[in-house]
This record gives structure tokens, C-alpha cells and sequence, in this order.
């Protein structure tokens, strides 16, 4: 590898750890839900809620932190490249803040009160409404997750094509 760690233009230390955190909360999120189906029980998908909105609060910080701090200049790639890198990552900001309000807002349409980690509880904070209910379950399990899949996908998948085929060390941008 020519390009020597000092040389790499990196994101900052913050948006560094905003990314990887949000990518270990992302995982363990569904990774409950893998388990709230294999296993059952009733903790899981308390502990899927629970790490959603650890998610949702995360991401807050990390809009804020990515309006604050200068990201680094594009890496050296075709215009279409950098285009499509840029909606990638306005998709995953969208979709990973929309995903648990809409499980937050199935939840309480449902009647149900949202228990975090057992310290707190977000309460049925609107009147509850099967039909609302439906609509955001819908919006949870039959939309935003397939995207969640595919703009994820796309995104690990471009990492891997500069690691492996263009040799570019990007991922030293975000290490
Ligand atoms: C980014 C955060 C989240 C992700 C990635 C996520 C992902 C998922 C996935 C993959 C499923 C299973 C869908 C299927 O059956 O195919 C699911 C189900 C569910 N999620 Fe989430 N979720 C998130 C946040 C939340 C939050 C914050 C809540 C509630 C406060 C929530 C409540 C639920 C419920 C109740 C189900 C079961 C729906 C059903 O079985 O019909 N989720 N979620
Ligand atoms: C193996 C997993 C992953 C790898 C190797 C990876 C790698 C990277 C790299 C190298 C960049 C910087 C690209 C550049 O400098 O142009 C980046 C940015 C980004 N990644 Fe990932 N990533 C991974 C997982 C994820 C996941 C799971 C998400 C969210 C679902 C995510 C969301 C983002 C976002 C939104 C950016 C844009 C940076 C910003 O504006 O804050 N990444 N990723």
C-alpha cells in the first residue's frame, strides 16, 4: 500500500465513532429481533425497542455532529461513483431515523407503552388506533427494512470494491 496512514484524508474522530457505533447498534437491533424469533420470549423485543430508540437518539447526535464537523473532500472516483456514494449516505441517515419513529409509532398506536432497558418508559403518548397501527408496522417491516437491506448492501459492497479491486485504502478514511 502506497498511501501511508498520514497521508489518508480522514473523517474526524467523531464521525468516526458515530459511524461505527451506529453500525453496532444497527446489528444489534436486528440481531434481537433474530432472536425474538428463534428463541421468543418476551425480553427481546423489548430489548429490539429499546436499542432502536438508542438508534434514533444516536442519529440525532450524529446529524448534528455531521452539520458541525467538515467531512473530507470526496475521494478520486468517476462523478457517477461520487454521486451515487453521496445518496447512499443520505438514504442510510433518512432510513436509520425513520425506521425506529415508525416502530415507535406502531407501538404506541398499538396501545403500547415503550420499556427502555427497564429504566424508563416512553408512554402511549397518542390516542391508540389499530388502523395507525397497521400503517406503521407496514411502513416497518415491508418498506424501510428492505431498504435498510439494500442501501446497507450497496454501501458494504462499495467498501469492499475499494478494498479489494481498486485498492484505494478508503476504509482508512473511516478507521
Ligand atoms: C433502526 C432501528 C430498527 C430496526 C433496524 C428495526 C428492524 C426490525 C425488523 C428487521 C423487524 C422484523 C420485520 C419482519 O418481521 O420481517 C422488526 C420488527 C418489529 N420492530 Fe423494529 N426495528 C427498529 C426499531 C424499532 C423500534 C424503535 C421499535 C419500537 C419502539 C420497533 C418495534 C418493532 C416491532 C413491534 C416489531 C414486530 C412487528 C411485527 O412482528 O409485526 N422497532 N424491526
Ligand atoms: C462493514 C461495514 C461498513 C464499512 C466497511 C463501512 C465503510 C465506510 C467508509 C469507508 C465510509 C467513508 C466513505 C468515504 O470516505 O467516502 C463510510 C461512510 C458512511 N457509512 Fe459506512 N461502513 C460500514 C457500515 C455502515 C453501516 C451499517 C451504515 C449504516 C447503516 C453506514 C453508514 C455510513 C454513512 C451514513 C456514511 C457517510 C459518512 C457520513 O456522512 O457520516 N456504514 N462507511
Amino acid at each position: 500500500m502506497n498511501h501511508s496512514n498520514s497521508t489518508v484524508q480522514k473523517w474526524s474522530v467523531s464521525s468516526r465513532i458515530f459511524h461505527w457505533i451506529s453500525a453496532v447498534l444497527l446489528l444489534i437491533t436486528w440481531g434481537m429481533i433474530l432472536l425474538n424469533e428463534n428463541i421468543g420470549g418476551s425480553s427481546y423485543m423489548s430489548l429490539h425497542k429499546a436499542f432502536g430508540i438508542s438508534l434514533l437518539c444516536w442519529m440525532i447526535a450524529r446529524v448534528i455532529n455531521r452539520l458541525f464537523t467538515k467531512a473530507p473532500p470526496a475521494a478520486p472516483a468517476p462523478k457517477w461513483q461520487t454521486g451515487m456514494a453521496h445518496l447512499t449516505h443520505f438514504a442510510l441517515y433518512a432510513i436509520l431515523i425513520a425506521m425506529p419513529i415508525a416502530g415507535l409509532l406502531m407501538s404506541v398506536y398499538g396501545g403500547r407503552p415503550v420499556d427502555i432497558f427497564g429504566v424508563f418508559q416512553i408512554p402511549v403518548f397518542v390516542t391508540p388506533d389499530r388502523g395507525m397501527a397497521r400503517f406503521y408496522n407496514d411502513l416497518h417491516t415491508d418498506i424501510i427494512w428492505p431498504m435498510i437491506i439494500i442501501f446497507t448492501l450497496l454501501h458494504i459492497g462499495a467498501a469492499l470494491y475499494h478494498q479489494f479491486i481498486k485498492k484505494d485504502n478508503l476504509i482508512a478514511r473511516m478507521k
